[in-house]
Protein backbone atom coordinates (compact mmCIF):
# COMPACT_ATOMS: atom_id res chain seq x y z
CA UNK A 1 0.00 0.00 0.00
CA UNK A 2 0.81 3.74 -0.93
CA UNK A 3 2.50 5.25 2.07
CA UNK A 4 0.59 7.78 4.11
CA UNK A 5 1.01 10.83 6.35
CA UNK A 6 -1.26 10.30 9.28
CA UNK A 7 -3.47 13.47 10.69
CA UNK A 8 -5.15 13.68 13.70
CA UNK A 9 -7.36 16.31 14.90
CA UNK A 10 -7.04 16.96 18.56
CA UNK A 11 -7.34 20.60 19.24
CA UNK A 12 -10.80 20.89 20.20
CA UNK A 13 -12.18 21.92 23.70
CA UNK A 14 -14.05 19.03 23.98
CA UNK A 15 -17.14 21.59 25.43
CA UNK A 16 -19.71 18.47 25.90
CA UNK A 17 -17.21 16.90 28.62
CA UNK A 18 -17.81 20.16 30.82
CA UNK A 19 -13.84 19.51 31.95
CA UNK A 20 -10.73 21.61 33.05
CA UNK A 21 -8.61 18.43 30.96
CA UNK A 22 -8.54 18.60 26.90
CA UNK A 23 -11.08 15.57 25.95
CA UNK A 24 -8.31 13.84 24.38
CA UNK A 25 -6.78 13.45 27.40
CA UNK A 26 -9.70 11.85 29.07
CA UNK A 27 -8.71 8.06 29.81
CA UNK A 28 -10.82 4.88 28.72
CA UNK A 29 -9.71 1.27 29.96
CA UNK A 30 -6.35 3.29 31.27
CA UNK A 31 -5.21 5.07 28.49
CA UNK A 32 -5.53 8.60 27.28
CA UNK A 33 -7.78 8.37 24.04
CA UNK A 34 -5.54 10.12 21.99
CA UNK A 35 -2.86 7.27 23.10
CA UNK A 36 -5.70 4.50 22.10
CA UNK A 37 -5.65 6.47 18.39
CA UNK A 38 -2.07 6.61 17.76
CA UNK A 39 -1.86 2.88 19.09
CA UNK A 40 -4.12 2.19 15.76
CA UNK A 41 -2.33 4.30 13.78
CA UNK A 42 1.20 2.88 14.50
CA UNK A 43 -0.36 -0.75 14.01
CA UNK A 44 -1.54 -0.01 11.10
CA UNK A 45 2.13 0.49 9.89
CA UNK A 46 1.88 4.21 9.41
CA UNK A 47 4.80 6.63 11.53
CA UNK A 48 4.49 9.77 9.49
CA UNK A 49 1.92 11.64 12.08
CA UNK A 50 0.92 14.97 12.02
CA UNK A 51 -0.96 16.19 15.76
CA UNK A 52 -3.44 19.20 15.25
CA UNK A 53 -3.32 20.64 18.64
CA UNK A 54 -4.93 23.80 19.91
CA UNK A 55 -6.97 23.33 23.59
CA UNK A 56 -4.82 22.40 25.61
CA UNK A 57 -2.06 22.29 23.31
CA UNK A 58 1.06 22.07 25.90
CA UNK A 59 -0.71 18.91 27.85
CA UNK A 60 -1.22 16.83 24.54
CA UNK A 61 1.95 17.02 23.34
CA UNK A 62 3.32 16.29 27.17
CA UNK A 63 1.30 13.49 26.91
CA UNK A 64 2.03 12.27 23.63
CA UNK A 65 5.71 13.06 23.57
CA UNK A 66 8.54 14.32 21.15
CA UNK A 67 7.98 11.59 18.11
CA UNK A 68 5.21 13.68 16.34
CA UNK A 69 4.87 16.41 14.11
CA UNK A 70 2.43 19.13 16.07
CA UNK A 71 0.26 21.89 13.73
CA UNK A 72 -1.12 24.05 16.35
CA UNK A 73 -4.77 25.03 15.83
CA UNK A 74 -5.52 28.59 17.36
CA UNK A 75 -8.42 29.39 17.46
CA UNK A 76 -10.36 25.94 17.22
CA UNK A 77 -12.40 27.29 14.00
CA UNK A 78 -13.72 23.12 12.66
CA UNK A 79 -12.01 20.48 11.82
CA UNK A 80 -11.91 21.95 7.98
CA UNK A 81 -9.90 24.54 9.91
CA UNK A 82 -7.59 21.87 11.81
CA UNK A 83 -6.53 19.99 8.18
CA UNK A 84 -5.84 23.40 7.17
CA UNK A 85 -3.47 23.75 9.53
CA UNK A 86 -1.58 20.73 8.94
CA UNK A 87 -0.95 21.57 5.24
CA UNK A 88 2.72 22.37 6.10
CA UNK A 89 3.13 19.03 7.54
CA UNK A 90 2.07 17.31 4.53
CA UNK A 91 4.65 15.70 1.55
CA UNK A 92 2.94 16.82 -2.13
CA UNK A 93 1.82 13.68 -3.46
CA UNK A 94 1.82 11.36 -0.38
CA UNK A 95 -1.65 10.22 0.54
CA UNK A 96 -3.34 11.94 3.83
CA UNK A 97 -5.32 9.82 6.53
CA UNK A 98 -7.36 12.00 8.63
CA UNK A 99 -8.97 11.22 11.90
CA UNK A 100 -10.17 12.29 14.62
CA UNK A 101 -8.51 11.99 18.17
CA UNK A 102 -11.68 11.37 20.33
CA UNK A 103 -12.40 7.74 18.63
CA UNK A 104 -10.68 5.34 20.37
CA UNK A 105 -11.77 2.15 19.96
CA UNK A 106 -10.82 2.19 15.80
CA UNK A 107 -8.13 -0.82 15.61
CA UNK A 108 -5.46 -1.28 13.11
CA UNK A 109 -7.61 -3.74 11.09
CA UNK A 110 -10.08 -0.84 10.20
CA UNK A 111 -7.51 1.21 9.23
CA UNK A 112 -5.83 -1.54 7.08
CA UNK A 113 -9.23 -1.92 5.42
CA UNK A 114 -10.21 1.58 5.06
CA UNK A 115 -6.49 1.97 3.14
CA UNK A 116 -7.27 -1.30 0.91
CA UNK A 117 -10.75 0.47 -0.47
CA UNK A 118 -9.28 3.47 -1.12
CA UNK A 119 -6.53 2.06 -3.04
CA UNK A 120 -9.06 -0.50 -4.85
CA UNK A 121 -11.67 1.92 -5.63
CA UNK A 122 -8.75 4.57 -6.99
CA UNK A 123 -11.01 7.00 -5.47
CA UNK A 124 -9.67 10.26 -4.42
CA UNK A 125 -11.53 10.54 -1.00
CA UNK A 126 -12.79 7.68 0.71
CA UNK A 127 -14.85 7.86 4.35
CA UNK A 128 -14.82 5.42 6.79
CA UNK A 129 -18.46 5.18 7.17
CA UNK A 130 -21.09 2.82 9.70
CA UNK A 131 -24.54 2.02 10.25
CA UNK A 132 -24.94 2.33 14.40
CA UNK A 133 -27.90 1.25 15.93
CA UNK A 134 -28.28 4.66 17.12
CA UNK A 135 -27.09 7.22 14.93
CA UNK A 136 -27.20 9.46 17.28
CA UNK A 137 -25.52 13.16 16.30
CA UNK A 138 -22.58 11.61 13.86
CA UNK A 139 -22.90 13.34 10.17
CA UNK A 140 -25.19 11.93 7.79
CA UNK A 141 -23.98 10.33 4.76
CA UNK A 142 -25.73 11.52 2.04
CA UNK A 143 -24.89 9.21 -1.47
CA UNK A 144 -25.49 9.99 -4.95
CA UNK A 145 -27.18 8.55 -7.81
CA UNK A 146 -23.76 6.41 -8.72
CA UNK A 147 -23.80 4.88 -5.17
CA UNK A 148 -20.51 7.30 -3.88
CA UNK A 149 -20.68 9.76 -1.22
CA UNK A 150 -22.29 12.84 -2.43
CA UNK A 151 -22.06 15.29 0.40
CA UNK A 152 -21.74 14.57 4.53
CA UNK A 153 -24.55 16.87 6.20
CA UNK A 154 -23.77 17.25 9.86
CA UNK A 155 -26.68 16.35 12.80
CA UNK A 156 -27.10 20.11 13.46
CA UNK A 157 -27.71 21.11 9.70
CA UNK A 158 -29.71 18.23 8.85
CA UNK A 159 -33.23 18.01 8.37
CA UNK A 160 -35.60 15.32 9.29
CA UNK A 161 -34.99 13.12 5.95
CA UNK A 162 -31.73 13.42 6.31
CA UNK A 163 -31.48 12.77 9.99
CA UNK A 164 -33.73 9.51 9.17
CA UNK A 165 -30.54 8.24 7.18
CA UNK A 166 -28.84 5.28 9.17
CA UNK A 167 -24.94 5.65 7.63
CA UNK A 168 -23.03 7.79 9.19
CA UNK A 169 -19.54 9.17 8.86
CA UNK A 170 -16.72 8.20 11.39
CA UNK A 171 -14.92 11.12 11.03
CA UNK A 172 -11.54 8.82 9.33
CA UNK A 173 -10.76 9.79 5.87
CA UNK A 174 -8.34 8.61 3.10
CA UNK A 175 -7.56 11.48 0.93
CA UNK A 176 -5.63 12.05 -2.44
CA UNK A 177 -3.27 14.86 -1.70
CA UNK A 178 -4.03 16.81 -4.81
CA UNK A 179 -8.03 16.64 -4.03
CA UNK A 180 -7.78 17.29 -0.39
CA UNK A 181 -5.01 20.24 -0.45
CA UNK A 182 -7.71 21.28 -4.12
CA UNK A 183 -10.56 22.01 -1.82
CA UNK A 184 -9.34 22.62 1.68
CA UNK A 185 -8.99 26.54 1.54
CA UNK A 186 -12.26 26.71 -0.08
CA UNK A 187 -14.44 25.85 2.78
CA UNK A 188 -17.23 27.77 4.33
CA UNK A 189 -18.94 28.45 7.70
CA UNK A 190 -22.04 28.61 6.68
CA UNK A 191 -23.87 26.34 8.83
CA UNK A 192 -24.99 25.71 12.16
CA UNK A 193 -21.99 26.32 13.87
CA UNK A 194 -20.03 28.42 11.88
CA UNK A 195 -16.91 26.36 12.07
CA UNK A 196 -15.12 25.01 8.83
CA UNK A 197 -16.13 21.31 8.20
CA UNK A 198 -14.03 18.94 6.88
CA UNK A 199 -16.92 16.68 6.02
CA UNK A 200 -17.54 19.75 3.29
CA UNK A 201 -14.52 18.76 1.55
CA UNK A 202 -16.39 15.82 -0.05
CA UNK A 203 -19.19 17.76 -1.61
CA UNK A 204 -16.33 19.83 -2.82
CA UNK A 205 -14.20 17.10 -4.20
CA UNK A 206 -17.36 15.41 -6.25
CA UNK A 207 -17.97 19.19 -7.29
CA UNK A 208 -14.71 18.92 -9.15
CA UNK A 209 -15.00 15.80 -10.62
CA UNK A 210 -13.75 13.57 -8.18
CA UNK A 211 -14.87 10.26 -6.53
CA UNK A 212 -15.23 9.78 -3.34
CA UNK A 213 -16.01 6.25 -2.08
CA UNK A 214 -17.47 4.66 1.25
CA UNK A 215 -16.04 1.95 3.25
CA UNK A 216 -18.80 0.69 5.28
CA UNK A 217 -17.47 -0.44 8.44
CA UNK A 218 -19.32 -3.73 9.82
CA UNK A 219 -18.59 -3.17 13.45
CA UNK A 220 -20.27 0.17 14.30
CA UNK A 221 -18.57 0.14 17.63
CA UNK A 222 -15.56 0.53 15.64
CA UNK A 223 -16.41 4.14 14.59
CA UNK A 224 -17.63 5.28 18.30
CA UNK A 225 -16.44 9.25 19.04
CA UNK A 226 -16.65 10.53 22.31
CA UNK A 227 -18.08 13.45 23.16
CA UNK A 228 -19.19 13.36 26.78
CA UNK A 229 -18.85 11.37 29.95
CA UNK A 230 -21.57 9.07 29.10
CA UNK A 231 -19.80 8.09 25.85
CA UNK A 232 -16.58 8.56 27.77
CA UNK A 233 -17.70 5.23 30.16
CA UNK A 234 -19.31 3.76 27.21
CA UNK A 235 -16.15 3.69 25.45
CA UNK A 236 -14.08 2.17 28.55
CA UNK A 237 -16.56 -0.13 28.53
CA UNK A 238 -16.28 -1.87 25.42
CA UNK A 239 -12.51 -1.85 25.15
CA UNK A 240 -12.37 -3.54 28.48
CA UNK A 241 -15.17 -6.29 27.47
CA UNK A 242 -12.86 -6.12 23.59
CA UNK A 243 -10.02 -7.35 26.11
CA UNK A 244 -11.47 -10.09 28.09
CA UNK A 245 -12.82 -11.25 24.91
CA UNK A 246 -9.21 -11.25 23.69
CA UNK A 247 -7.77 -12.75 26.67
CA UNK A 248 -10.55 -15.46 26.93
CA UNK A 249 -9.55 -16.47 23.42
CA UNK A 250 -5.89 -16.68 24.43
CA UNK A 251 -6.84 -19.03 27.56
CA UNK A 252 -7.42 -17.30 30.15
CA UNK A 253 -10.73 -17.84 32.37
CA UNK A 254 -12.58 -14.92 33.21
CA UNK A 255 -15.98 -15.74 35.30
CA UNK A 256 -18.04 -12.88 34.23
CA UNK A 257 -16.56 -10.73 31.53
CA UNK A 258 -18.21 -8.08 32.16
CA UNK A 259 -17.16 -7.12 35.91
CA UNK A 260 -13.30 -7.00 35.07
CA UNK A 261 -11.66 -4.15 34.15
CA UNK A 262 -8.26 -5.02 32.31
CA UNK A 263 -6.18 -2.67 30.77
CA UNK A 264 -4.84 -3.10 27.14
CA UNK A 265 -1.30 -2.95 27.76
CA UNK A 266 -1.79 -6.26 30.35
CA UNK A 267 -0.61 -9.49 29.43
CA UNK A 268 -2.19 -12.25 31.50
CA UNK A 269 -0.70 -16.24 30.64
CA UNK A 270 -2.88 -19.26 29.99
CA UNK A 271 -4.82 -21.45 32.73
CA UNK A 272 -5.03 -18.27 34.71
CA UNK A 273 -8.19 -17.93 36.24
CA UNK A 274 -9.72 -14.22 36.59
CA UNK A 275 -12.70 -13.77 39.14
CA UNK A 276 -15.23 -10.81 39.33
CA UNK A 277 -14.44 -7.21 40.14
CA UNK A 278 -10.64 -7.69 39.11
CA UNK A 279 -8.75 -3.75 38.24
CA UNK A 280 -6.04 -4.47 36.59
CA UNK A 281 -4.29 -1.60 35.39
CA UNK A 282 -1.12 -0.47 33.35
CA UNK A 283 1.82 -2.37 32.68
CA UNK A 284 0.39 -5.34 34.30
CA UNK A 285 2.38 -8.39 33.36
CA UNK A 286 0.61 -11.82 35.17
CA UNK A 287 1.75 -15.60 34.09
CA UNK A 288 0.02 -18.59 33.63
CA UNK A 289 -2.19 -20.87 36.03
CA UNK A 290 -2.66 -17.76 38.37
CA UNK A 291 -5.84 -17.26 40.53
CA UNK A 292 -6.87 -13.89 40.49
CA UNK A 293 -9.49 -12.46 42.82
CA UNK A 294 -12.36 -11.86 43.47
CA UNK A 295 -12.34 -8.06 43.81
CA UNK A 296 -8.40 -7.64 43.47
CA UNK A 297 -6.77 -4.38 41.90
CA UNK A 298 -3.44 -4.59 40.59
CA UNK A 299 -1.02 -1.77 39.01
CA UNK A 300 1.87 -2.16 36.86
CA UNK A 301 2.94 -4.98 38.68
CA UNK A 302 4.56 -8.16 37.57
CA UNK A 303 3.12 -11.83 38.78
CA UNK A 304 5.06 -15.03 38.14
CA UNK A 305 3.39 -18.17 37.31
CA UNK A 306 1.23 -20.17 39.84
CA UNK A 307 -0.01 -17.03 41.99
CA UNK A 308 -2.89 -16.85 44.24
CA UNK A 309 -4.14 -13.25 44.72
CA UNK A 310 -7.35 -11.78 46.74
CA UNK A 311 -9.44 -11.65 47.74
CA UNK A 312 -9.69 -8.45 48.24
CA UNK A 313 -5.64 -7.50 47.52
CA UNK A 314 -4.00 -4.59 46.25
CA UNK A 315 -0.74 -4.77 44.54
CA UNK A 316 0.74 -1.39 43.71
CA UNK A 317 3.38 -0.12 41.21
CA UNK A 318 6.62 -2.15 41.64
CA UNK A 319 4.92 -5.49 42.94
CA UNK A 320 7.01 -8.60 41.87
CA UNK A 321 5.92 -11.52 42.98
CA UNK A 322 7.74 -14.93 41.82
CA UNK A 323 6.17 -17.83 40.92
CA UNK A 324 3.31 -19.69 43.24
CA UNK A 325 3.70 -16.63 46.00
CA UNK A 326 0.22 -16.39 47.41
CA UNK A 327 -0.72 -12.77 47.94
CA UNK A 328 -4.46 -12.83 50.04
CA UNK A 329 -7.40 -10.96 51.45
CA UNK A 330 -6.52 -8.11 52.38
CA UNK A 331 -2.93 -7.67 51.72
CA UNK A 332 -1.35 -4.29 50.32
CA UNK A 333 1.57 -4.56 48.56
CA UNK A 334 3.70 -1.84 46.60
CA UNK A 335 7.39 -1.75 45.38
CA UNK A 336 7.56 -5.26 47.05
CA UNK A 337 9.49 -8.36 45.35
CA UNK A 338 8.80 -11.76 46.97
CA UNK A 339 10.43 -14.72 45.65
CA UNK A 340 9.43 -18.00 44.56
CA UNK A 341 6.99 -19.89 47.20
CA UNK A 342 6.47 -17.28 49.55
CA UNK A 343 3.22 -16.39 51.12
CA UNK A 344 1.60 -13.14 52.45
CA UNK A 345 -2.29 -14.97 53.22
CA UNK A 346 -3.68 -12.06 55.22
CA UNK A 347 -4.23 -8.72 56.52
CA UNK A 348 -0.47 -7.13 55.39
CA UNK A 349 1.08 -4.18 53.95
CA UNK A 350 4.55 -5.06 52.30
CA UNK A 351 5.98 -2.23 50.85
CA UNK A 352 9.57 -1.23 49.81
CA UNK A 353 10.15 -4.89 50.66
CA UNK A 354 12.25 -7.78 49.33
CA UNK A 355 11.24 -10.97 50.22
CA UNK A 356 13.01 -14.57 49.76
CA UNK A 357 12.06 -17.74 48.93
CA UNK A 358 9.21 -19.97 50.72
CA UNK A 359 8.95 -17.59 53.53
CA UNK A 360 6.12 -16.93 55.54
CA UNK A 361 4.66 -13.52 56.23
CA UNK A 362 2.21 -14.45 59.25
CA UNK A 363 -1.64 -12.75 59.31
CA UNK A 364 -1.03 -8.91 60.29
CA UNK A 365 2.40 -8.22 59.52
CA UNK A 366 3.52 -4.87 58.57
CA UNK A 367 6.47 -3.29 56.77
CA UNK A 368 7.01 0.36 58.49
CA UNK A 369 8.53 1.81 55.56
CA UNK A 370 8.17 5.65 56.17
CA UNK A 371 10.11 7.50 58.78
CA UNK A 372 7.91 10.48 58.50
CA UNK A 373 10.43 11.63 55.82
CA UNK A 374 12.07 9.02 54.01
CA UNK A 375 10.71 5.70 53.20
CA UNK A 376 13.34 2.62 53.86
CA UNK A 377 13.41 -1.51 52.56
CA UNK A 378 12.61 -4.11 54.60
CA UNK A 379 15.19 -7.11 53.73
CA UNK A 380 13.31 -10.63 54.73
CA UNK A 381 15.71 -14.15 53.65
CA UNK A 382 14.35 -17.20 52.21
CA UNK A 383 12.38 -19.72 54.45
CA UNK A 384 11.65 -17.02 57.39
CA UNK A 385 8.71 -17.57 59.48
CA UNK A 386 6.92 -14.15 60.70
CA UNK A 387 4.66 -14.65 63.41
CA UNK A 388 1.21 -12.87 62.99
CA UNK A 389 0.98 -9.38 63.77
CA UNK A 390 4.79 -8.33 63.63
CA UNK A 391 5.96 -5.15 62.30
CA UNK A 392 9.21 -4.43 61.01
CA UNK A 393 10.57 -1.10 61.42
CA UNK A 394 12.78 -0.52 58.08
CA UNK A 395 15.49 -0.49 57.72
CA UNK A 396 15.70 -3.80 58.74
CA UNK A 397 17.03 -7.43 57.46
CA UNK A 398 16.01 -10.77 58.57
CA UNK A 399 18.76 -13.27 57.88
CA UNK A 400 17.64 -16.59 56.24
CA UNK A 401 15.63 -19.55 58.16
CA UNK A 402 14.86 -16.90 60.90
CA UNK A 403 11.81 -16.58 63.17
CA UNK A 404 9.95 -13.69 64.16
CA UNK A 405 8.03 -14.51 67.43
CA UNK A 406 4.30 -13.56 66.89
CA UNK A 407 3.66 -9.77 68.26
CA UNK A 408 7.20 -8.65 67.67
CA UNK A 409 7.88 -4.85 66.64
CA UNK A 410 11.13 -5.61 65.07
CA UNK A 411 14.19 -2.79 65.02
CA UNK A 412 17.30 -4.87 64.63
CA UNK A 413 18.40 -6.97 62.53
CA UNK A 414 17.93 -10.61 62.80
CA UNK A 415 20.29 -13.13 62.50
CA UNK A 416 20.07 -16.04 59.90
CA UNK A 417 18.80 -18.98 62.07
CA UNK A 418 17.36 -16.60 65.06
CA UNK A 419 14.60 -16.72 66.92
CA UNK A 420 13.45 -12.62 67.33
CA UNK A 421 11.36 -12.05 70.32
CA UNK A 422 10.68 -8.10 70.46
CA UNK A 423 7.64 -8.01 72.50
CA UNK A 424 6.56 -7.05 76.02
CA UNK A 425 6.74 -9.81 78.71
CA UNK A 426 3.73 -10.71 79.98
CA UNK A 427 2.56 -9.66 83.37
CA UNK A 428 -0.41 -11.31 85.37
CA UNK A 429 -1.65 -9.35 87.85
CA UNK A 430 -3.70 -11.59 90.04
CA UNK A 431 -6.90 -11.01 91.43
CA UNK A 432 -7.08 -7.91 89.15
CA UNK A 433 -10.35 -6.84 87.35
CA UNK A 434 -12.72 -8.03 89.42
CA UNK A 435 -10.90 -7.49 92.64
CA UNK A 436 -13.39 -5.05 94.02
CA UNK A 437 -16.87 -7.40 92.94
CA UNK A 438 -18.25 -9.68 95.60
CA UNK A 439 -19.50 -11.69 93.18
CA UNK A 440 -15.80 -12.94 92.90
CA UNK A 441 -14.39 -12.75 96.11
CA UNK A 442 -16.96 -14.66 98.38
CA UNK A 443 -14.38 -17.14 99.62
CA UNK A 444 -12.09 -13.58 100.93
C1 LIG B 1 -17.20 15.04 13.58
C2 LIG B 1 -17.71 15.11 12.14
C3 LIG B 1 -18.96 14.24 12.02
C4 LIG B 1 -18.63 12.81 12.43
C5 LIG B 1 -17.99 12.76 13.82
C6 LIG B 1 -17.44 11.37 14.06
C7 LIG B 1 -17.16 17.35 11.28
C8 LIG B 1 -17.68 18.70 10.98
N1 LIG B 1 -18.03 16.49 11.82
O1 LIG B 1 -18.23 15.57 14.40
O2 LIG B 1 -19.44 14.26 10.67
O3 LIG B 1 -19.82 12.02 12.40
O4 LIG B 1 -16.89 13.68 13.90
O5 LIG B 1 -17.00 11.23 15.38
O6 LIG B 1 -16.00 17.06 10.99
N2 LIG B 1 -11.16 19.30 16.25
C9 LIG B 1 -10.07 20.09 16.03
N3 LIG B 1 -10.26 21.40 15.78
C10 LIG B 1 -11.49 21.97 15.69
C11 LIG B 1 -12.62 21.13 15.93
C12 LIG B 1 -12.43 19.81 16.19
O7 LIG B 1 -8.93 19.62 16.08
O8 LIG B 1 -11.57 23.17 15.44
C13 LIG B 1 -10.96 17.90 16.58
C14 LIG B 1 -11.50 17.52 17.94
O9 LIG B 1 -10.48 17.66 18.91
C15 LIG B 1 -11.92 16.07 17.76
C16 LIG B 1 -12.23 15.98 16.28
O10 LIG B 1 -11.66 17.10 15.66
O11 LIG B 1 -10.89 15.17 18.08
C17 LIG B 1 -13.73 15.93 16.00
O12 LIG B 1 -14.33 17.10 16.55
P1 LIG B 1 -15.75 17.03 17.25
O13 LIG B 1 -16.10 18.39 17.67
O14 LIG B 1 -15.79 15.95 18.24
O15 LIG B 1 -16.65 16.65 15.97
P2 LIG B 1 -18.06 15.92 15.98
O16 LIG B 1 -19.10 16.91 16.32
O17 LIG B 1 -18.00 14.68 16.75
CA1 LIG C 1 -16.47 13.76 18.05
Amino acid sequence: MNSMTAVILAAGRGTRMKSDIPKVLHNAAGMPLIKHVLAAVEAAGIDDICMVVGHGAEQVKACCGERYAYAVQQPQLGTGHAVQQALPYLTPGRDVLVLCGDTPLLDAATLGALRAQFAAAGADCTVLTARPADAAAYGRIVRGADGDIAAIVEYRDADDSLRAIGEVNSGVYCFRYAALTAVIDELKADNAQGELYLTDAVAAIKARGGRVSACVCADAEQIAGVNDRVQLAEAGKALWRRKARQLMADGVSILDPDSVYIDAGVSIGADTLIEPQAYIYGDTVIGSGCHIGPAVKIIDSVIGDGCDIGPFAYLRPGTRLGDKVKAGHFVEMKNAQIGNGSKVPHLSYIGDAVIGERSNIGCGTITCNYDGVHKHTTTIGDEVFVGSNSNFIAPVTVGDRASIAAGSTVTEDVPAGALAVARGRQYNSKDWARRKDPRYNKDK
